[in-house]
């Protein structure tokens, strides 16, 4: 039995630019301390190792995880590696019986995602999907309106991953290169999905049933390398993935989401979160909310935008309200709250804000964009990985 001053020992597999980076806000997160890290590759096991040393932190290095789940001296996990090993990494942990968190991708097929929903429901273990944009600032604060009423009835939402990364695009190894050559739709469909579905009440009396996607030509990255690295191999590599992909989704209760994958491109960082309601609509790209004051004359169709900047002490969730922001933290406090959900709720026996449903039902979106692009845009069947329960489940607050 877990005393409540009792602080978890965690283990950190993956130490890519994501897994190292995180580790400063980790040594942040009360309640748990870092006691193993691993990597396949042992220069970066080594630096994870000296990024700890720096902040007092001793852990043991491993280079197979597998050696980490024998020793039975780990009381979480985090799983940061890539987008083919997440799952099964994670699936080897909740087997275990070690409550796990997995960083956020989209699925390779629908067959993983069933199998990470059983891997949970089987062993009872908790998993947490670190969609960290459900933390977001503007992202709770359109989730606190939502419930309090502000926006009416929510009838519409959008969601986008915006985010140049063609820079990083120069080696064909990388696996997010690989996944961008070989694979299309919208691979990274979670920071769009994520927070819309959080306030749509998805797998919690709603759910996704159907997704409709098309695609854009893929002429970015040639352009990119004709433009920048002309002298790069690469150049001449055909990429399957459409530079924009848009994808509509229809809700249980009607509504619909309108989700953007977009990354081959040049243009500003946005994930193009908006929320609209029958009494008022809120806005990322617009920094701006626009509620239907009592007063208005509704026939003048002429509602004005009210910037965010000026009423964010009001509308901040409490989670953000109280939250004081940590330097170190490269997502403005987001990564610093959902690390720190996680090991409440581990340490508290909670149940999970963000669940294996969610990340079932959001990876899916992956390889169901990219099958509805193949059929022109034919609406494809969202599976109910909740087996009915959607209908029933309570909504886990963020709290
Ligand atoms: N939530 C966010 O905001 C956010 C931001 C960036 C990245 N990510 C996600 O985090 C993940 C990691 O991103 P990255 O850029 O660091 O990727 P990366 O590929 O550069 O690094 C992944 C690391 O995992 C290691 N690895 C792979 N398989 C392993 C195994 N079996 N055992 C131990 N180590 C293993 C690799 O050696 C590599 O060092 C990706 O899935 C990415 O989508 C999330």
């Amino acid at each position: 039995m877990m005393h409540p001053s009792d602080t978890l020992r965690a283990a950190v597999i993956g130490l890519g630019p994501r897994g190292s980076g995180l580790l400063p806000t980790m040594t942040a997160v009360p309640g748990m301390r870092i006691t193993a890290i691993c990597d396949l590759d042992a220069d970066l096991v080594k630096k994870g190792s000296d990024i700890l040393k720096e902040r007092g932190v001793e852990a043991e290095c491993f280079q197979d995880y597998h050696e980490i789940i024998r020793r039975k001296e780990t009381d979480l996990v985090f799983v940061i590696t890539n987008w083919i090993s997440h799952i099964p990494i994670t699936i080897d942990f909740l087997r275990a019986g070690i409550p796990t968190a997995a960083e956020v991708c989209g699925a390779s097929s629908l067959r993983e995602c069933w199998e990470l929903v059983r891997a949970q429901e089987e062993s009872g273990t908790p998993f947490m999907f670190l969609e960290n944009c459900c933390f977001g600032r503007l992202e709770l604060a359109a989730l606190r309106l939502a419930r309090e009423g502000v926006l009416g009835r929510v009838e519409y939402a959008e969601g986008a991953y915006c985010h140049d990364i063609r820079y990083a695009f120069l080696n064909p190894e990388r696996h997010r290169v690989k996944a961008n050559i070989h694979r299309h739709g919208d691979l990274y469909p979670t920071h769009s999905i994520g927070a819309v579905s959080k306030i749509l009440r998805v797998n919690c009396g709603n759910r996704l049933v159907s997704v409709s996607s098309m695609g854009s030509p893929a002429n970015g990255m040639r352009s990119y390398f004709d433009r920048f690295a002309p002298d790069n191999p690469m150049r001449d590599i055909p990429f399957a993935c459409e530079d924009v992909t848009c994808s509509l989704i229809r809700c249980a209760g009607g509504e619909l989401i309108f989700l953007k994958h977009n990354v081959l491109l040049p243009r500003p960082y946005s994930r193009g979160f908006l929320v609209q309601g029958t009494l008022g609509i809120i806005s990322e790209d617009k920094d701006a909310l626009h509620i239907e004051s009592a007063q208005e004359d509704g026939h003048r169709g002429h509602g004005e935008w009210q910037p965010l900047h000026e009423i964010r002490d009001q509308i901040d969730h409490p989670l953000w309200r109280d939250y004081a922001a940590s330097a170190s933290d490269p997502h403005g406090g987001m990564d610093f709250l959902e690390l720190r959900d996680f090991v409440r709720r581990v340490r508290g026996r909670l149940p999970m804000a963000v669940d294996v449903y969610d990340a079932a039902a959001w990876m899916c979106l992956t390889p169901l964009s990219a099958q509805s692009i193949e059929m022109g845009g034919a609406p494809q069947a969202i599976p109910d990985f909740t087996d009915g329960k959607w209908a029933e489940r309570e909504e886990v607050p963020f709290v």
